[in-house]
């Protein structure tokens, strides 16, 4: 069969090869300790989940408009006002199914055959993979441990050619867990306000902040650089909501109209009662996520501690999401090797930090509770001195 070529030039997802074989392992009846999961492994709070049922109930079970239900939209652009000082309306939202969508129509709105997209490394796997969709180019810029993994504004500025288009920037970081501060913002839109660059921040893990790290929305740094922005947000992480499928882009009008047009002719709406539920979760109370976040606090500390411990292994403290992003280097394997071993032997799963762009190192999400924790980080220790 001739399959697009397009099909060719992204590889399947590593993380979700490595969950899948670690749930087929547990399956078995193995017993996996699994620090795979890109996903809060709480239960939605309860009065969301009320809500999405009592919109059920209702009769909320029709087609809605592609940009999503207006309520909620009024209620994302009053959350991004209160809590992110950025003055949207509600028709500069777009409504989609999961950050992950918000993103991908983006990139077909706005990348042209050979654009280039700047994405400083290690980064959120499927960032190079949607802007390969769209007939991009990836322009990928590495950033190193002693750093935080941040990129500098001047690496951002030298990245730049003329076929530049967007830079993606994600602070929390998923894979790193770094947290840009509020001055390492405003440098970064000092940069981007020197070119035309639009940029597109993902902010999906704003609430997952520790040791009293502060969120600055890219944004919000200044005027010039809202007026390029897109703020893409969702409620997956925030409010364990994974498996809803709801999240959002905020930005300039035209551009929000050119991704709901394209939303309309591929899922029409996102679920219009789970978008129910999403309204509870933005006005309803919001001790549910102060109670997550004081769960990953204890879970991040248990592990640094662990890795802190094991010779040879170092990674910078994460300031947000609940990733730590290992350098297991000293081992001498590569990434995918040290994963499918540990799997193996030990009956860890982990993420491969090549999928990330980073080779040297491994993702462990510690979404997951202190006995696993514990029974899996003494396993992975004995793994790294089996390897020694
Ligand atoms: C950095 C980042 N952005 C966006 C997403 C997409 O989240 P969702 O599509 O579930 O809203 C994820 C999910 O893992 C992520 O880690």
């Amino acid at each position: 069969m001739q399959l697009a070529a397009r099909t060719t030039q992204v590889p399947p997802s590593i993380t979700l090869a490595i969950s899948a074989k670690a749930k087929a392992m547990k399956a078995e009846g193995i017993d996996v300790c699994s620090f795979s999961a890109g996903e809060p492994d709480f239960d939605t709070p309860e009065h969301i989940r009320e809500a999405a049922k009592k919109a059920l109930d209702e009769g909320k079970t029709r087609y809605g408009p592609a940009a999503g239900e207006l309520k909620l939209r009024e209620a994302i652009a009053a959350k991004l006002y209160k809590h992110n000082r950025l003055n949207y309306q509600p028709e500069n939202v777009m409504v989609a199914n999961g950050g992950k969508q918000s993103l991908f129509n983006l990139m077909l709105a706005l990348i042209e055959s050979g654009d280039e997209v700047i994405i400083p490394a290690p980064y959120w796997l499927s960032y190079p993979e949607m802007v390969k969709l769209a007939g991009g180019v990836p322009k990928i810029v590495s950033t190193e441990a002693a750093n935080g993994y941040k990129i500098a504004p001047e690496q951002l500025r030298q990245a730049i050619t003329p076929k530049t288009k967007l830079f993606i920037f994600n602070s929390p970081s998923n894979p790193t867990g770094a947290v840009y501060t509020p001055a390492e913002v405003r440098a970064l839109a000092a940069a981007i306000a020197e070119t035309d660059l639009l940029v597109v921040a993902d902010e999906i893990y704003e609430n997952i902040l520790y040791d009293g790290a502060e969120h600055l929305s890219l944004g919000a740094a200044s005027p010039d650089v809202f007026e390029r922005t897109l703020t893409s947000n969702g409620f997956a992480k925030s409010y364990a909501m994974t498996g809803w499928r709801v999240g959002y882009l905020a930005g300039p009008l035209e551009l929000i109209k050119a991704a709901s047009k394209i939303q309309s002719h591929s899922t029409s709406n996102v679920c219009t009662f789970a978008q129910y539920g999403a309204i509870a979760a933005l006005e309803g109370p919001q001790e549910p996520v102060r109670e997550m976040v004081a769960a990953f606090t204890q879970r991040r500390s248990a592990i640094l501690e662990r890795i802190g411990a094991i010779a040879g292994l170092s990674c910078p403290i994460p300031q947000g999401a609940f990733y730590v992003f290992v350098d297991i280097s000293v081992t001498g394997l590569s990434s995918l090797e040290f994963c499918n071993q540990l799997l193996d032997s030990q009956q860890v799963a982990a993420v491969p930090g090549i999928a990330f762009g980073d080779n040297r190192c491994i993702r462990l999400s510690y979404a997951t509770d202190l006995t696993v924790i514990e029974k899996g980080m003494a396993r992975l220790e004995q793994f790294v001195s089996s390897c020694g």
